[in-house]
């Protein structure tokens, strides 16, 4: 792999390429030694998203991987926490736009995917966060039940630098509210973002596809869904909106 050290931005020692097969994969090498690395790529040739999916990889949007030590009861929390700091960044740039988190931390703007995070273990307690934020240009999605959109798209101007210097910025102060304060700051906060909580939902697991009310984050940051047969904790699933 053909990287470069760039600086130090936030908590992370920052490593940017021109062309990666995946970011998420290729910071497992970086990470032997060091634990605080952000690695981002220009282009991605082989760029993965949730559940097998391809993510595409052109040039101008951004793709990058951050390694944090996460312990195993603070995953679903972090999962959260992460696509509540992703949302945050763009709001910062305007609050013009409707900015919305679909469970557990897929990010819309105006009802269309903007963003998407792969959480996956590097060894132990270290984890690589992956994150694709279309800045300049989104794919047309065919085989999912929403649409996607660039931040440009919205008239958000921004470039992949700077976008990533402003989340992990964000990211590292809300990290430090997390741990100081624990989650329930973070879910009040990721709640008023939430797509469809408190109304009906449908949400594919691994085993169905099950529909009842979005009725709360639980202080794990499952999601509680209230169906016919009574509450039941949601741990991992694909909400449709
Ligand atoms: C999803 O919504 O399905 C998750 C998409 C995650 C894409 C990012 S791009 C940077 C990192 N490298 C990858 O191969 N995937 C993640």
């Amino acid at each position: 792999m053909s990287c470069s050290y760039k600086e130090k931005i936030a908590l992370w020692d920052w490593y940017d390429a021109n062309i990666l097969t995946s970011t998420n994969d290729e910071i497992k090498n970086l990470t032997q030694n060091v634990n605080f690395i952000v690695l981002s790529a220009i282009e991605q040739t082989k760029g993965r998203g949730r559940r097998g999916n391809k993510w595409h990889g052109d040039k101008g949007n951004l793709y990058f991987s951050y390694s944090i030590e996460i312990i195993a009861t603070e995953i679903s929390q972090i999962v959260c926490l992460i696509g509540l700091c992703l949302a945050k960044t763009i709001l910062s740039y305007s609050e013009n736009n409707q900015v919305q988190i679909k469970w557990p931390n897929d990010v819309f703007v105006n009802g269309k995917k903007i963003s998407g995070i792969l959480l996956e273990n590097i060894k132990n307690n270290l984890w690589a966060v992956g994150i694709g934020v279309n800045i300049i240009s989104h794919p047309k999605l065919d085989n999912a039940n929403y649409q996607a959109t660039s931040l440009k798209e919205n008239n958000i101007i921004t470039n992949r630098e700077e976008f990533l210097k402003n989340y992990l910025n964000v990211f590292k102060q809300y990290y430090q509210v997390y741990k100081q304060d624990g989650f329930n700051k973070i879910k009040q906060e990721w709640i008023e973002l939430a797509i469809n909580y408190q109304k009906e939902i449908s949400i594919k697991t691994e085993k169905e596809i099950k529909t009842g009310i979005f009725l709360n984050l639980d202080d794990n940051g499952y999601l509680i869904l209230k169906t016919n047969k009574g509450e039941e904790k949601i741990i991992a699933g694909d909400l449709f909106i």
